[in-house]
């Protein structure tokens, strides 16, 4: 077996793109070079005439086949969402860390298209046999994906699962299933309650951030953050360093 480890692809062939809810579409890419991808990690796309590349997440990868789950916002995922079946597409990656994997009780926690990232998680630690809760929330039944194994599904409008925000069932969630370990993905306000909640009942919190992007590879400063180091505030880049981060590391804005 070749050593797809730290490789990196350059160039993918649309093999599938389908809508598979209201907003959001599945694309497989067969890449040129299969690699090895960690949960957490994104790859970054060039779209069309646009400057900037757009880093999404991998949300599967089957023998050098990546998918990705993508919410069309602006004109690169409109872009994304024009191409077809058999188009060539200037992808790059695999790039920044990825969720650290403890064999943990784990409750996994994805919140709209940040599920993408959660879901390979869940993947990865379900063929390691480490006991997982993956609970989920949506605005509406129509925001939820087809083929995604969740657990406990929160809907804003009750339209499926529970109702109501799941950033108000966290707490709840984590008395009830007793996690060693959260891993999280989604908009900023669930990962700050997550991360307020691991301190609060003193459990290890992994979140993977969004920050608009540019380079992607460390170099423009594009995407900082602030965390705590030894005791010290100092500068982070979402796309090299992260975008995994321990959630009490995170000064929150
Ligand atoms: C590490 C990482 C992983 C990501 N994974 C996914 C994924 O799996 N699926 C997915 O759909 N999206 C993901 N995103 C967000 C994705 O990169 C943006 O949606 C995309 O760049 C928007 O491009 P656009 O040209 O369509 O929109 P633009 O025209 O660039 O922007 C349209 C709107 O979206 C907002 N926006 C742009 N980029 C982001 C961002 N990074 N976070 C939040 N809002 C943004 C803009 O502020 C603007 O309001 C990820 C982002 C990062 C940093
Ligand atoms: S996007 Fe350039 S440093 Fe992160």
């Amino acid at each position: 077996m070749s050593d797809t480890k730290n490789k990196k692809i350059y160039k993918a062939k649309v093999a599938a793109i389908e809508k598979v809810t209201q907003s959001s579409f599945y694309i497989e890419l067969k890449c040129e070079n299969p690699v090895e991808v960690k949960a957490g990690q994104f790859v970054s796309i060039y779209c069309g005439g646009l400057t900037l590349r757009r880093p999404f997440s991998v949300f599967t990868n089957n023998n050098g086949n990546i998918g990705i789950l993508f919410k069309e916002r602006g004109k690169g995922t409109e872009y994304i969402k024009s191409l077809k079946v058999g188009d060539i597409v200037d992808l790059i990656g695999p790039f920044g860390n990825s969720f650290d994997i403890k064999n943990k009780k784990s409750l996994l926690i994805g919140a709209g298209i940040g599920v993408a990232p959660i879901s390979y998680l869940k993947e990865k630690l379900d063929k390691n046999g480490i006991t997982n809760t993956f609970a989920a929330g949506f605005l509406t039944k129509n925001e939820v994906p087809q083929k995604i194994n969740i657990d406990k599904i929160y809907t804003d409008d009750g339209s499926i699962g529970e109702k109501g925000s799941i950033i108000d069932y966290l707490e709840k969630l984590i008395q009830e299933i007793d996690p060693e370990i959260i891993y999280a993905c989604g908009p900023h306000i669930v990962l700050k309650t997550v991360a307020d909640l691991g301190i609060k009942y003193n459990i290890e919190t992994q979140v993977a951030m969004e920050k608009v992007m540019a380079c992607s590879i460390g170099v423009c400063r594009g995407c900082v953050i602030d965390v705590i180091k030894d005791g010290k505030t100092v500068n982070a880049s979402v796309c090299k360093d992260g975008p995994v981060f321990k959630g009490n590391e995170v000064v929150w804005q």
